[in-house]
């Protein structure tokens, strides 16, 4: 799905969707725990970056758990304003995981949670490339996504007319695009949905950390 389109859909959504989603945490408990394990690793290695934040709730709940030095990034100005809103003491802005506005190296760790479901192959292989560009060697990053193959075309979300098409991935090819991109994965989860608290869709989980290469070993 196009950038253009994405950011259409989300920002036609985002006050809907904050209002969804924002206490959604408190009905994950895997969700929290990774993100607890994510932060504990990653606190004091420098900045975290929130892929793809959307309003702000796993921004501030890895804030919650003692990392100091977070940035939400959006592509939607939507969800940032209400990310502003509902967590005013937490760092948020606009950008394009596809295309990322800093330097080489930039993040200490990153994190998106179910950022990537609109991607398709290409913008798979760029974000990934993307991600490994701006980060430390050795930085970790985690992911999540809808498992399956094939797209669901929704014109309609919590009310609001809009379209999206969500990209459902199988889990190998996924890990093969990501050690293309030079990490190497830490740990592969997978759990099963919570019903009648969220879309009833099986979910990957991976964790990985971008690889020292020759030119940047230590
Ligand atoms: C399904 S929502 C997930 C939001 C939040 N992470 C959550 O768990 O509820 C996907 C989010 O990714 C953002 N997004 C999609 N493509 C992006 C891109 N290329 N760069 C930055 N954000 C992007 C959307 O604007 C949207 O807020």
């Amino acid at each position: 799905m196009n950038t253009e389109s994405t950011k259409a859909f989300y920002n036609a959504t985002a006050a809907a969707y904050a209002q969804n989603f924002l206490d959604e945490l408190n009905h994950k408990p895997f969700d929290r725990y990774l993100l607890q394990r994510f932060a504990r690793e990653n606190k004091d290695k420098g900045k975290m970056g929130d892929l793809g934040c959307g309003p702000g709730h796993t921004t501030q709940y890895l804030s919650e758990q003692g990392v100091a030095d977070i940035v939400g990034i959006d592509l939607s100005e939507k969800m940032i304003e209400q990310a502003r809103m509902h967590f005013p003491t937490i760092p948020f802005e606009t950008g394009d995981m596809l295309a990322f506005d800093k330097p080489d190296q930039h993040f200490g760790s990153l994190i998106g949670f179910y950022a990537i479901v609109h991607f398709q192959e290409e913008q798979l292989k760029n974000f990934f490339e993307e991600a490994h560009r701006v980060l430390k060697p050795g930085g970790q990053l985690l992911i999540s996504f809808h498992i399956g193959d094939g797209m669901k075309r929704v014109d309609e979300l919590l009310g609001v007319k809009a379209s999206a098409d969500f990209y459902f991935h199988e889990v190998d090819p996924m890990i093969e695009r990501m050690t293309a991109a030079g990490f190497s994965i830490i740990d592969m989860m997978i759990r099963y949905p919570y019903v009648g608290k969220e879309f009833e869709s099986k979910r990957g989980y991976l964790l990985a950390t971008s690889q020292l290469t020759i030119g940047n070993r230590q």
